[in-house]
């Protein structure tokens, strides 16, 4: 069932709330909800107790921060959740019930039957069906299914390994926090992240599972699996925590049953809406965290033969506060609102 309408008659604009406004992501998006053009016509800015009262700039207004609680929601049309999984579990309801669409960026509703969990460029098809509930995938699996999609439709994929390199801006204000408190005291004990991040990689991102998986692994696995629609498809992730600020990574190699050569896959990389090839190995070109910083693009590159197995070999870089997440969860809302 299609949710968005407008409600009064006549009317333009959409009404729009964002629970989390005050984080990493919630910044961005009030950003990029104002540089897109978005027919913005109410902005209701949500937080935690903490942040109650204090008066955010948006564009040339400055707006007050309110509390996040079930009836904040009343006479929107759309609410952005960028806060924690605990509480969209506990708002995302009172939000439909009021009428409007919520657009979770936590992991909480993504894998459940129903509930459409899209990247709009890969999988818009799939917002045609919602009851109010549509989940924004995981950061890291945004850049690595943009890059994966123009290759499963050129030559249907039967293997991927994939090991990224994420920011700690991917734990929010709190992982950024972390590396800068580190990169001025050595002896700052980690908090947020497993071991300490300043001049480290650590290979854990999020959970320990009792399997030797982390949670972020999993996640990443399942979710490529339920945006390309490949249930069957094998794919083994490695997750590693970079002390890079902004903008995830990955090292992936995709093998098909009929290999894809470099040229093709740039081919089909440039064909397809927002991803951009950056592959220039003898002239010192290609993909990296600070060139994606600030931009919605998916940059991929160094494409090439994997002797071993036979597949493709490439990398790829995505701004996670962006494409992996902001500008994914406004596109939701730009093609719902475009279907009318
Ligand atoms: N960072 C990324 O790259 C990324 C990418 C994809 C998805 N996500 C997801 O997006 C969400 C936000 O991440 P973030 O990185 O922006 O985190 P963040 O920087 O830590 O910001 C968290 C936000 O949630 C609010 N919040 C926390 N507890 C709350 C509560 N009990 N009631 C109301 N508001 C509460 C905070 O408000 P106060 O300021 O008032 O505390 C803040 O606005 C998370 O679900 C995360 O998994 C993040």
């Amino acid at each position: 069932m299609e949710r968005i309408e407008k409600r009064r008659d006549g009317e333009r604009g959409v009404d729009v709330g964002v629970v989390g406004a005050t984080g990493a992501v919630g910044e961005v998006l009030i950003r990029l909800l104002l540089e897109r053009g978005f027919p913005l016509r109410e902005l209701r800015l949500l937080a935690s107790e903490r942040s109650v009262g204090r008066r955010m700039r948006v564009g040339d207004r400055e707006l007050e921060v309110h509390r996040a609680e079930p009836d904040a929601f009343d006479g929107l049309d759309v609410v952005f959740f960028a806060a924690t999984g605990g509480l969209s579990k506990e708002l995302a309801p009172a939000v439909v019930r009021a009428g409007a669409v919520a657009i979770d960026k936590s992991s909480t509703f993504r894998m459940e039957p129903g509930v459409p969990l899209v990247v709009p460029e890969v999988n818009g098809q799939a917002l045609r069906e919602h009851d109010g509930i549509i989940a924004c995938p995981n950061c890291t699996t945004i850049g690595l299914v943009m890059a994966l999609a123009p290759l499963e439709a050129h030559a249907r994929l039967e293997r991927v390994v994939a090991t990224t390199l994420q920011s700690v801006s991917g734990a929010g204000r709190p992982g950024l926090e972390e590396l800068h408190r580190q990169l001025e005291d050595d002896a700052a004990p980690p908090g947020v992240f497993a071991a300490p991040i300043a001049r480290n990689v650590v290979p854990l991102c999020d959970r320990a599972m009792p399997d030797g998986w982390s949670s972020e692994e999993h996640k990443l696995v399942d979710e490529t699996r339920k945006i390309l629609d490949r249930p069957d498809l094998a794919l083994h992730a490695t997750c590693l925590r970079v002390p890079v600020e902004v903008g995830h990574s990955a090292s992936v190699i995709a093998e098909s049953a009929d290999a894809i050569s470099p040229a093709d896959a740039r081919a089909v990389w440039s064909a397809f809406p927002g991803v951009e090839v950056v592959d220039d190995w003898n002239a010192g070109v290609f993909p990296t965290p600070r060139a994606v910083e600030g931009r919605d693009a998916v940059l991929v590159g160094r494409a090439r033969s994997d002797a071993a197995t036979g597949g493709l070999a490439f990398f790829e870089a995505s701004d996670n506060l962006r494409k992996g997440a902001a500008t994914n969860a406004i596109q939701i809302a730009e093609t719902l609102i475009a279907r009318g």
